[in-house]
């Protein structure tokens, strides 16, 4: 999963914490390479995490990698994640506080998808998207032992 942090966005250490406990394979932090490890809760030791000081470098390493871009932001043309057939191989871009997603990482992806809200506030906290995205790639990719 990758997030833009082009104003030290202060969730990026819960974002952290949630790809560990998903099991991302590489957090990628775009933008300015500075973050608050304080919500990481220490498991940024254990959890990959790449740096690209722009989006153009981050386009080239999804090219090269061959992972497709998916954004995650409420914009009008997005789709909801709660159907979306999310791919196995898949890097889900998070925006930051403020701003939200970039329009260039808007046009890189392939998709952006929506989580459903239904109160009076214009999103939720980017955290948090960030744990229900990544558990929606569980819902349909992770084997669940019962
Ligand atoms: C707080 S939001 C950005 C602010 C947003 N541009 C606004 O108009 O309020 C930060 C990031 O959290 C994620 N996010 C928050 N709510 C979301 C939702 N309902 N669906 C998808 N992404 C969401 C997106 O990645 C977004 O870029």
């Amino acid at each position: 999963m990758a997030i833009e942090n082009w104003q030290h966005d202060f969730n990026i250490g819960t974002v952290v914490r949630n790809a560990n406990a998903f099991l991302a394979k590489e957090v990628h932090i775009i933008g300015k390479k500075r973050w608050n490890r304080r919500g990481a809760m220490v498991t940024d030791r254990y959890q990959h995490v790449r740096h690209h000081g722009s989006v153009q470098e981050f386009v080239a390493w999804a090219d090269d990698a061959g992972v497709p871009i998916l954004g995650v932001d409420l914009f009008p043309d997005s789709v909801p994640i709660e159907t979306y057939d999310l791919p196995r191989r898949c890097v889900l871009v998070f925006g930051q506080e403020g701003p939200g997603l970039s329009e260039e990482v808007r046009q890189a992806a392939v998709d952006t998808l929506s989580i459903a809200q239904f109160g009076s506030t214009r999103s939720i906290n980017a955290g948090v998207a960030a744990g229900i995205a990544m558990h929606a790639w569980i819902r349909q990719h992770a084997t669940i032992a019962h």
